[in-house]
């Protein structure tokens, strides 16, 4: 199997291919999602939600996110790897940032880190693609700033934060990131940074004139159900399917039906 890279990504933007991206935190999910043919899994901090059951991205670890990447990579032969730098071990500190992608790195096996936020962190991303480290850009609604924001709502749709977000997005190509996600904002503005960059641009919630998409794959399987955006499209009802399986394994354990003779020794 050929393996992703940053160049075969360039590339598919260059065709007009969509690149599809889903999110994995754990060994058997990425063996699944990798194996089914996607072309970047990003670890995502959104596994403080997910898997530790945290309201905001905030209070995960270093330590923790570099646990599921490390178990995510082992899962993986084909997709390019992508995991975030969890929040404050990279802003306005461009020695820590370093230190927290070489980490990263070092310890999981990996291919690349994804931070958030656009000039404030300019320096930063120059001293972590310095040691040769690929890093991907992430504007719009980025939940580490949900404090900031003070709500989930759709991000730049005035005109002084769109202005913004069109400059961000291109000191983030010029700084050298090698693709950017667009999270919650206007199709339209997302469409225009998708054409002023020449790097691939992946959406969550900015519509379709961008050059992939990435969802939660909890959301998108529907293991989880309490979050459902207007962007959120929902391939399966895993949540049923499971808690069907579940509530047989103990209607057969009480009844005695499992196990059976050809299930014993
Ligand atoms: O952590 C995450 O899952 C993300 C995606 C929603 C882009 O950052
Ligand atoms: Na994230």
């Amino acid at each position: 199997i050929k393996r992703i890279t940053t160049h075969t990504l360039q590339e598919m933007k260059s065709r007009g291919e969509k690149i599809s991206m889903l999110t994995a935190y754990d060994y058997s999910m990425a063996t699944i999602v990798d194996g089914a043919g996607v072309d970047i899994i990003l670890v995502g901090d959104s596994a403080s939600n997910v898997m530790a059951g945290h309201e905001t991205t905030l209070p995960i670890t270093m330590d923790q996110m570099i646990y599921h990447a490390s178990s995510v990579v082992r899962g993986v032969k084909r997709a390019f790897v992508v995991v975030d730098i969890p929040f404050g071990s990279y802003q306005g500190n461009s020695s820590e940032a370093l230190r927290s992608a070489i980490r990263i790195m070092k310890e999981s096996g990996a291919h690349a880190v994804k931070v958030e936020g656009g000039s404030e962190i300019k320096e930063s991303i120059t001293r972590i693609l310095s040691a040769g480290v690929p890093v991907m850009g992430h504007l719009g609604l980025t939940p580490q700033s949900i404090y900031k924001f003070g709500t989930y709502t759709v991000r730049a749709k005035e005109k002084e934060e769109a202005n913004k977000l069109i400059e961000d997005a291109k000191i983030l190509e010029e700084t050298g990131c090698f693709a950017l996600i667009l999270e919650k904002i206007p199709a339209k503005l997302a469409k225009k940074v998708a054409e002023t960059v020449t790097i691939p641009v992946i959406g969550i919630g900015a519509g379709g004139d961008v050059d992939g998409q990435v969802l939660v794959v909890h959301d998108m399987l529907g293991i989880t159900q309490e979050f459902k955006p207007r962007f959120l499209r929902q391939y399966a009802d895993l949540q049923n399917i499971m808690t069907k399986a579940v509530q047989d394994y103990i209607t057969d354990v009480k009844s005695k039906d499992f196990p059976n003779e050809s299930e014993s020794y």
